[in-house]
């Protein structure tokens, strides 16, 4: 029986091009997807960009074009730094696609059958860039601007007809189902958030916006555009095909296995996309997963802020691989972090030119010169041996829960662990000290190369195309990884040839 794994990114506000904020959101993503896949899932990885609503129509309007050219220019940007940025996505959705809004369209139907739509008046604060409705308590006063207190962006006053889903009916299903789930939000700080907020009363959310038209219509009043949250969200089944609940796409993948989002869109993942999903009777979705930021200083990055960090710029200097890693280990996953060149520079330098590159050059080089470019045979494992190649098997479970949890930063530690040891076994075991004793030699060879194979693998998530370029040392190509493999201390056939390796990372002059 196939294993199936659904993941996604946040779908991506085309206003601007992308910034290192979307970056880490997609990294991130890439970095699971990848794991499950090795690890034998047949892995779903979706990503796309969120195309409707007033901040879209107001930024196309700033650039003198329409929504749909507009869309269709940044959409681009962000399609292509799916490329540049080396991720496995299965699919690119965007809201303006028919497969999409039909999706919408028969959820709005779904919900009004089920008695959750309502049509009444909205009046109450707006912020567009967040496209959210706030309450009177979460607004204050700053530089003679209203704006929100959760996001801190400016919001307007919104007056007009609307119409209302339900939510107040679903606290209490909400709160019993955070209950039932207690891994359904994470972090655990973030799912104490939710819990709250859904506690102190929930009420019932306009759904609809009738002053302006980019956006998906309701069926049954096409003088109002269905409110861009509850479009947006709908991507993540509208891409599995949604409502043909009998395809594939959808019987395999849904409900999805996480929703990789930023902290700042937790409530909207947490809180009403699964009551959207209740009163449609749709299953909800195993977990959502609130990352921290990549700060700018000391603040978010945006673009009313212009404090825009450009992953472009950082990949045109460093290289992607080095960005990926750094992502991946120097933030606290979960919590915010920042980039900093000087720590970037480090983790070239240390862990990647060093620690890895250089263990993989050196042992290679070695092979070449005393083993003849082949797998040692004749080799005799002793204790120090064993030692150092059965952490893999006996952490594998370990490993594989720390992916499924979320825990990155264990997984990139035990890395980081198994690289220092594995420098420090080549240079206390000085093969080149052993030359008269031909089984010791290839024996330490042989264990050496192993390591470089299984952290490699360990490393494929994370830096896809160094560890490839590596694991071309024993001829692996992509398709025949496979994480489960780290287990095995004797996967290296004896005879088979070693092909050398290229300086994997530059070093950074300081
Ligand atoms: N369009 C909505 C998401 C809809 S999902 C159904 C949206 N788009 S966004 O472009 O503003 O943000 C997308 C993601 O990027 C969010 O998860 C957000 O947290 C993340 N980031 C934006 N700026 C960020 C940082 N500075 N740091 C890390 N991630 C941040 O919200």
């Amino acid at each position: 029986m196939d294993k199936h794994y659904y993941i996604t990114t946040p779908i991506y506000y085309p206003s601007a091009k992308p910034h290192m904020g979307h970056a880490y959101s997609s990294i991130i993503t890439d970095v699971f997807a990848r794991f499950k896949k090795i690890d034998g899932f047949k892995v779903y990885f979706l990503t796309g960009t969120d195309e409707h609503g007033l901040k879209i129509q107001r930024a196309s309007e700033e650039n003198n074009m329409n929504p749909s050219d507009f869309c269709d220019k940044i959409s681009k940007t962000f399609k292509d730094l799916c490329k540049t940025l080396n991720l496995s996505n299965s699919d690119f959705i965007r809201t303006t696609e028919d497969r999409h809004k039909k999706s919408v369209q028969h959820l709005w139907t779904e919900l009004e059958k089920s008695g959750d739509i309502y049509l009444s008046k909205y009046s109450g604060w707006y912020s567009v860039s967040d496209e959210a409705f706030y309450n009177d308590n979460e607004i204050e006063t700053k530089d003679n601007y209203k704006v929100s207190k959760v996001s801190g962006s400016k919001v307007e006053w919104v007056e007009e007809e609307s119409f209302f889903f339900r939510l107040s009916k679903w606290q209490d299903k909400l709160l019993e189902y955070y209950e039932k789930n207690p891994q359904f939000i994470l972090p655990e700080s973030r799912k104490n958030e939710v819990v709250s907020f859904v506690k102190s009363g929930l009420k019932d959310l306009s759904v609809s916006r009738k002053s302006f038209s980019w956006g998906i219509k309701v069926p049954s009043d096409k003088d109002h555009v269905i409110y861009v949250w509850l479009d947006a969200l709908t991507n993540y089944i509208s891409a599995l095909k949604y409502p043909d609940i009998s395809n594939d796409l959808y019987k395999k993948f849904w409900p999805a296995d996480v929703h990789i989002i930023g902290k700042d869109i937790l409530r909207f993942h947490a809180v009403y996309w699964p009551a959207f999903l209740l009163a449609a009777k749709i299953p909800v979705p195993k977990r959502i997963y609130g990352h921290g930021w990549i700060l700018s200083g000391e603040e978010k990055m945006s673009k009313s802020k212009g404090n825009i960090l450009d992953p472009i710029d950082i990949i045109d200097n460093y290289g992607l691989d080095p960005l990926r890693y750094y992502l991946i280990k120097e933030v606290s996953f979960g919590n915010d972090g920042t980039i900093s060149k000087d720590k970037l520079e480090d983790c070239i330098n240390s862990d990647l030119a060093n620690n890895y590159g250089n263990f993989c050059q050196r042992v290679t080089a070695f092979a070449e010169k005393n083993c003849n470019s082949k797998i040692p045979s004749k080799i005799n494992f002793t204790e120090v041996d064993n030692k150092i190649l059965n952490k893999f098997s006996e952490n594998l479970t370990n490993l594989r829960n720390y992916i499924n949890n979320q825990k990155l930063n264990s997984y990139v530690d035990f890395i980081v662990g198994s690289l220092f040891d594995a420098n420090k076994y080549f240079n206390d075991e000085e093969p080149w000290a052993k030359k008269n004793d031909i089984e010791r030699l290839n024996t330490i060879i042989y264990t050496s190369l192993e390591l470089i194979r299984k952290i490699s693998i360990m490393l494929y998530p994370i830096i896809p195309d160094s560890s490839l370029k590596s694991l071309k040392i024993f001829d692996i190509n992509e398709k025949d990884i496979t994480f489960d493999s780290i287990k095995d201390n004797n996967f290296l056939k004896a005879n088979n040839k070693i092909s050398k390796t290229d300086i994997l990372f530059k070093k950074i002059l300081k």
